[in-house]
């Protein structure tokens, strides 16, 4: 949610920081703005900007007919919209009184219509609707030639989450950042540094990282940073390699990242499972700073999660339980800290997010934590807030996952989580090490199975071209079917903006079959006949309900289950798997289709209108 890009060095800053915005553009696309400090003709220096509402390519033809004098210090800032509309004026930068600092800025400051209140009464104009706009005065007025001491003192007064970028004028060669709750990280190079909200955007440059905890603030020189707290107190930092290049951030001739991800999957679900399985077969996770004794405690799995990820939740809690016998909740972050959950040290919170930055899902597990319980965290993000402030991490190996509407994370998520399920099934002794690597062979087959069914996607690509004029789609599934479903329809509202619904398939006789009418396309997603046939049974029967009633089926069903045949007016096979294991191959078609069908519709399918990729506001 906005991100934000800096560059001290020796090259044209503004080449750079464009470039940065447009890897981050999936955080955000209301507006895009730069500032650059620029030598003026009396020794001085001064502050160039350019900002303009809208997606990047606005800011760029700007700054194409009008191109900002050089400099080869600069910040940017692409912007989700929270504090005012997505205008030229509320874009950032944001400026003081005197033009002499800029500012950029990702997160909500909670007290800024009190500090506007006060900056008003001391005569400051703010031209803004933004809480942004705030920092920028206060930095002006306490600054005293050095911008970090300025950084922490406002730093001080805020209140809420926030990155803070920032350049004076006055401190030529220096670029300020600020860090509470809202990522930052710092990207090494030679004579030169970056600070980004993500590394893809420095990536082109350098793979060498420092990361950023809470409450610090970074001051970037071309040849150094130093990093302290808010207090003014050295912070000690962590730095890293990152192992992928910048060839993985880009679409790699796809017309779209969406599809690019799709068809990533086979080797995003086989890195993840790569090294899980040591020679002796046993399981080992990542950073487990929790003890088998911990894990043979625990009483009770919460889940919390936001958006697909929390559908990958849903469908780990058939396993978990089925596994492990450990009964398991899941709940959409965003609602689970409020209803004051029962939480204890027996109680194993799994929050999953692909970028590890999901605001409600760190309040969520923030709050989890304070109760005494232990986290573990599922995530994408090397060094992102939640996988370092839980006790235990599991990393996807997705790679960069660009598109805002998540695929490939998805498939690693559920990967993730049937790990976690093995090894909580392996520490607890209620699966033998056997029936453990009897899933694991199966899991090893799901990259072959996720790849045959891209292959055979072409009918789905034409069905869903011929639905482009249909007002709703409907999807329907059974036991892990369900959130299958869910997440179907997920994609569909994102990507083509229609009212699309998820419904669990015994549901429907309560309630939503009343929107069943003719020609209304219907997706199911069939279990396995070979797993509780009575489950299979039911869902056939379902079928023929709805098709009695005009619907038009879209049956999503597994090879040689011949059943379900003759009631499907479009069928889309699968390949066989284990019941548990079925979501992996059973979501593809579904993204496909999603995709495909918003194509047909003529939208933007990397950044659908008002979402954004990583969304750090609560
Ligand atoms: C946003 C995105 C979704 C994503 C959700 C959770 O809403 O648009 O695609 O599933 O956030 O994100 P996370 O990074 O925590 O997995």
């Amino acid at each position: 949610m906005c991100g934000i890009v800096a560059y001290v060095g020796s090259q044209g800053a503004m080449d750079v920081v464009v470039e940065g915005l447009r890897r981050l553009e999936y955080r955000g696309y209301d507006s895009a703005g730069v500032a650059v400090q620029t030598p003026r003709p009396d020794g001085r220096w001064a502050l160039a900007t350019e900002k303009r509402a809208g997606k990047l390519v606005n800011l760029e033809k700007a700054l194409a007919e009008r191109p900002l004098p050089a400099g080869t210090v600069g910040i940017g800032h692409t912007r989700w919209a929270t504090h005012g509309g997505p205008t030229d004026l509320n874009a950032h930068p944001h400026l003081d009184d005197h033009g002499r600092v800029a500012v950029v800025h990702n997160g909500i400051i909670e007290n800024f219509a009190e500090l506007r209140e006060e900056l008003a009464g001391r005569g400051h104009t703010l031209r803004s609707e933004t809480d942004t706009e705030v920092v920028a005065h206060l930095l002006g007025e306490v600054f005293a030639g050095d911008l970090a001491e300025a950084m922490r003192v406002v730093c001080r007064r805020l209140e809420g989450a926030f990155t803070l970028v920032a350049v004076h004028a006055d401190q030529p060669g220096v670029v300020v950042g600020a860090r509470r709750n809202s990522p930052l990280v710092v990207g090494r190079g030679v004579g030169e540094n970056f600070l980004a909200s993500d590394v893809a955007a420095f990536i082109a440059f350098t793979r060498e990282a420092v990361e950023l905890g809470q409450d610090q603030v970074v001051e970037l020189r071309a040849d150094g940073v130093s990093v302290t707290d808010f207090e003014g107190r050295p912070a000690v930092v962590r730095e890293y390699h990152v192992d992928w290049d910048a060839s993985a951030a880009e679409k790699g001739g796809y017309d779209y990242f969406m599809l690019k991800e799709i068809a990533e999957q086979p080797k995003a679900v086989a890195d993840t499972l790569l090294g899980r399985i040591g020679a002796d077969g046993q399981l080992t996770l990542d950073e487990l700073r929790l003890d088998d004794a911990d894990l043979r405690a625990v009483e009770k799995v919460v889940i919390v999660a936001c958006g697909t990820a929390y559908h990958a939740g849903a469908i780990a809690k058939y396993a978990i339980e089925h596994w492990t016998r450990v009964p398991c909740e899941v709940e959409v972050a965003s609602e689970f800290r409020y209803r004051d959950p029962i939480l204890d040290e027996r109680t194993l919170v799994i929050a999953i997010s692909q970028s590890g930055e999901t605001m409600d899902t760190l309040m969520a597990l923030r709050h989890a934590r304070e109760q005494g319980a232990k986290v573990l965290a599922i995530c994408n993000t090397n060094g992102s807030t939640i996988p370092r402030e839980s006790d235990a991490v599991l990393y996807t190996h997705a790679g960069p996952e660009v598109a805002v509407a998540s695929t490939k994370a998805f498939l690693t998520q559920l990967v993730a989580c049937y790990l976690v399920a093995l090894y909580l099934g392996q520490v607890r002794g209620t699966k033998w090490g056997d029936e453990i690597l009897a899933v694991i062979e199966e899991l090893r087959d799901a990259p072959k199975q996720v790849e045959q069914v891209l292959r055979t996607m072409e009918p789905v690509r034409e069905l869903a071209r011929s639905l482009a004029d249909a007002r709703a789609v409907l999807f329907l599934g059974r036991h892990v079917g369900y959130p299958v479903a869910l997440e179907g329809a997920l994609k569909l509202k994102e990507l083509a903006y229609m009212h699309a619904e998820g419904f669990a398939a015994g549901e429907l006789k309560h309630g939503p079959i009343a929107l069943i009418e003719e020609g209304l396309p219907v997706v199911v997603v069939a279990p396995s006949p070979r797993g509780r046939s009575v489950l299979h049974d039911k869902v056939v029967s379902n079928i023929q309900e709805i098709r009695a009633r005009g619907a038009r089926t879209i049956v999503i069903a597994e090879e040689g289950d011949e059943a379900v045949a003759p009631y499907a007016d479009h069928l889309i096979r699968i390949p066989a798997t284990p019941v548990l294991l079925q979501p992996l191959v059973a979501t593809v078609p579904l993204q496909v289709f999603a995709c495909e069908l918003a194509t047909a519709k003529g939208h933007e399918v990397d950044q659908p209108r008002n979402l954004a990729k990583s969304v750090t506001v609560e």
